[in-house]
């Protein structure tokens, strides 16, 4: 298994995280709803905190220094912008959305921050798919790949 298979399994999971609270919207402000809305949104930033370390710290800066400077310019541009930029903004959404299930009484709107939260993930997901992955699979080593699979150390990015 690689760090991509990795990424894309977390894709995977966050992807059924989301279609879990989607069911749990249509009625979000039952006692038994914002149980269950709570549980998903703690197990699905607990799992993003890891898979953003795996992107930020681990996969895309030995990604960057395979990208030669001249022919990977706008490709070098994308995955910086895309690190610093949208990772920040999909935490700052994740923040809201626990931050209205975790107040009491919880925030009625949850499923407005939810939706938020959704309308930059899911293209977010799709670019790395489409775009940033097939780009390190193409680029870097597949036994470099598998070894950063296992980094169990994540250092301060
Ligand atoms: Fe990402
Ligand atoms: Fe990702």
């Amino acid at each position: 298994m690689t760090i991509v298979d990795q990424l894309v399994d977390d894709h995977a999971f966050f992807n059924e995280k989301f279609k879990e609270l989607e069911a749990l919207s249509s009625d979000p402000n039952k006692e038994q709803t914002l149980v269950q809305a709570s549980a998903l949104v703690q197990g699905f930033s607990e799992r993003h905190r890891l898979h953003l370390k795996r992107e930020s710290s681990v996969l895309f800066p030995a990604l960057l220094g395979y990208l030669d400077e001249g022919q990977g310019n706008t490709a070098r541009v994308e995955i910086s912008h895309h690190l610093r930029d949208e990772h920040m903004g999909l935490e700052h959404h994740i923040h809201a959305l626990e931050q209205d299930l975790v107040t009491r009484p919880p925030n009625a709107e949850w499923p407005k921050s939810f939706r938020s939260l959704t309308d930059v993930f899911t293209p977010h997901m799709r670019n790395e798919e489409e775009h940033i992955f097939p780009e390190a699979v193409r680029l870097m080593p597949h036994n470099q790949l598998e070894t950063m699979s296992q980094a169990q150390y994540f250092p301060a990015f």
